[in-house]
């Protein structure tokens, strides 16, 4: 940020120290000073740059349409719609003990899965917080950690005996970023996003890393599945509510998995699978518009933080949408206005000042607000922030937060809006499984996605509707081990 601002803000000595200042006029006196006027037209600035029409959105639900047929059409394409030799739905009597190690964007989880059959199951966790280091270290090394962890959690949840001499318990090991698979126990990294940079890895085969580790760590168990963890959410919603055809996760990132047709899936015909075999698709629509960015309205903000991310260019919805940015863009507009001399004159601003220090949870609180005081947007500025706020200024905030949220979730209807209509479920209506941070704890997003799939549809948007997915990545892994077990078993697409 320029030290020219008026305002607030800090510079750093040569020796290293940071010095705060602040520059105030005679007319700044009655501080804090943003007004209930001042706020409002900048409000009216915001709403217009945030707000997504509902013919705007119909033109980024066609284009979002072509761009999912052209990547089962061919490989390498910006949204690759990955192929995850997950063959069709689960039956509901799946049973058995299986192990899933979930690698997600903020932690990583081991769970042991027992599945009772019709539907029910009983699972098992840890979890353990990935610290930033580890999302940045040697690759080979985060997946010794994750084999680590599993030995600790098979040694103190397993009783011993349990598994026989020369037995192995089936693994799931859902693994949330970008892989193409030619078979279901591989996966080729494409890229790392999400915030990731760990080293040596982009391009490599994750799950053989991963088997790799196991060995080292003589752990008596086969990776059978490498899963998304919307492919998951995708097969666990469906295994308890058959009305599930489409799966969604808005959280740390976002991206969505259905069912398709391997008949659709024109690049994977030489892999000798029958047309009418059902398959689910991995779509990795966070990657929708990247790099062209010709579809997405983007704001200066969101230039912002795409140019600054460890990803210039890439995900591109996801930036606008997962719960990883958006307190990112609210904090940019917020230090544009301190810049303008607008919000906190005379105020030390500079906590404010760094990268990803607006959690997206801000967001959600700001909006939820229940007192006319808004005490707890007051508590957040204070807490965290060591500034003071006007009741204009707190209002502002808020109204700012719901025209970030409200974008996030209007976009993502479209992207569900381009899976319904690709697919022709609108007539007849379908259930979209959904979770992440997002989705079950901002107010209204669920809300907010359905007036936005009436916003494309029409009435008829009402048909679709989402709902609080099953634990994707750890029971949905589990059913998917168990699945691929009996195929395996039962000699059908052996070779994948
Ligand atoms: C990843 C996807 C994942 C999604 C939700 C995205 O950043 O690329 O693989 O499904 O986040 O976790």
């Amino acid at each position: 940020m320029p030290a020219s601002r008026r305002g607030s803000g800090t510079l750093t000595t040569p020796s290293g120290q940071t010095l705060a200042f602040h520059t105030r006029t005679h007319d700044e006196e009655d501080l804090p000073h943003a007004t209930k006027k001042t706020m409002a037209d900048h409000l009216r600035k915001y709403e217009s740059l945030f707000t997504l029409t509902p013919q705007r959105m119909r033109m980024i639900v066609e284009a979002f349409k072509d761009t999912l047929e052209l990547g089962l059409q061919k490989h390498d394409q910006v949204v690759p719609m990955i192929p995850t030799f997950v063959f069709g739905w689960p039956t509901g009597k799946e049973r058995g003990d299986y192990l899933a190690v979930d690698l997600g964007g903020t932690n990583l989880r081991v769970c042991l899965v027992t599945l009772q059959g019709e539907g029910k199951f009983e699972i098992t966790q840890s979890k353990y917080r990935l610290s930033e280091e580890q999302k940045q270290e040697d690759g080979q090394k985060l997946f010794d950690f994750c084999a680590e962890c599993l030995k600790t959690f098979i040694d103190s949840n397993i009783k011993e005996g349990t598994i026989k001499e020369g037995q192995e318990l089936p693994l799931g090991f859902t693994f949330s970023y970008p892989c193409s698979q030619e078979r279901i126990d591989h996966g080729q990294l494409i890229r790392w996003t999400k915030g990731f940079g760990v080293t040596n890895t982009e391009g490599r085969d994750v799950a053989a890393m991963f088997i790799e580790s196991l060995g080292k760590a003589d752990i008596p168990v086969t990776l059978t599945a490498l899963i998304n963890d919307t492919t998951g959410t995708l097969i666990a919603s469906h295994y308890v509510n058959p009305r599930t055809k489409i799966a969604v996760i808005f959280g740390t990132g976002c991206n969505a998995a259905y069912m398709e047709k391997m008949g659709n899936v024109e690049k994977s015909k030489s892999l000798g699978i029958k047309d009418d075999a059902e398959m689910a698709i991995n779509c990795e629509w966070g990657a929708f518009d990247s790099f062209e960015h010709e579809h997405l309205p983007r704001t200066k903000y969101d230039k912002v933080v795409d140019e600054t991310s460890n990803k210039p260019g890439e995900q591109a919805f996801e930036k606008l949408i997962s719960g990883r940015y958006l307190g990112e863009i609210l904090r940019l507009v917020i230090c544009e206005l301190i810049d303008e001399g607008v919000l906190f004159l005379g105020q030390n601003t500079y906590k404010l000042e760094a990268p990803y220090v607006f959690d997206t949870a801000f967001l959600s609180l700001m909006e939820s607000d229940p007192t006319d005081e808004l005490l707890m947007i007051i508590g957040i500025f204070t807490h965290f922030f060591a500034v003071e706020t006007t009741l204009a200024e707190r209002q502002f905030f808020r109204a700012l937060a719901m025209l970030i949220g409200k974008r996030a979730a209007r976009l993502s209807a479209c992207g569900i809006a381009a899976i319904v209509s690709k697919m022709g479920y609108l007539e007849e209506g379908c259930s979209v499984g959904a979770d992440g941070s997002l989705y079950n704890k901002y107010p209204g997003f669920a809300d907010r996605i359905h007036e936005g799939l009436i916003d494309i549809f029409g009435e008829k948007g009402k048909n679709i509707v989402t709902h609080h997915a099953e634990d994707g990545s750890g029971v949905g892994s589990a059913i998917i081990a168990a699945m691929t077990k009996e195929r395996k078993d039962a000699g059908l697409y052996t070779h994948v």
